[in-house]
């Protein structure tokens, strides 16, 4: 067994400190060490998204990152969306346009869809299209999806995350 690293990081807002095997995947990281399971695993090859969490406002996949190289970031996953049990203008809305069926891939979505709205509060229908491309969806056909991002977009009040 490899020698054990130790690794600090903040995970929704918390400071955490522990030791990984050096080829512990961040995903299996935040599900099996922290148990925030919110976060999928899919293709574990980075094509499908559904591991997507945000590292210091940036969208990535958990599945293509070792723990250890998250040392020192900020990590969002769904988990640490809603504050105080209210959901995220953008959860809200995926649920009123029903954006979701089994929801496997929702957790991927909406750390995508977040991290797109900061960087683009006001995009187009192809602009959202594009940012969610690397997210695949078996029940939807996605476009619930894209109109549950537009009408979050297109309010006065941008997302909290
Ligand atoms: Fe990470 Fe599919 S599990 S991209
Ligand atoms: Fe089932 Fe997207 S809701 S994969």
């Amino acid at each position: 067994m490899a020698e054990k690293i130790r690794v600090c990081l903040t995970v929704n807002g918390k400071d955490v400190c522990t030791e990984v095997e050096p080829r512990m995947t961040l995903v299996d990281f935040l599900r099996t060490e922290l148990g925030l399971t919110g976060t999928h695993i899919g293709c574990e090859h980075g094509v499908c998204g559904t591991c997507t969490v945000m590292m210091d406002g940036e969208a990535v996949r958990s599945c293509l990152m070792f723990a250890v190289q998250a040392g020192g970031r900020q990590v969002t996953t769904v988990e640490g969306l809603a504050l105080d049990g209210e959901l995220t203008p953008l959860q809200s809305s995926f649920r009123r346009h029903h954006a979701l069926q089994c929801g496997y891939c929702t957790p991927g979505m909406l750390m995508s869809a977040t991290a797109f709205l900061k960087r683009c509060p006001h995009p187009t229908a192809d602009q959202v299209r594009d940012a969610l491309s690397g997210n695949i969806c078996r029940c939807t056909g996605y476009i619930p999806i894209i109109d549950a991002v537009l009408e979050v977009s297109q309010c006065a009040s941008n997302p909290k995350e």
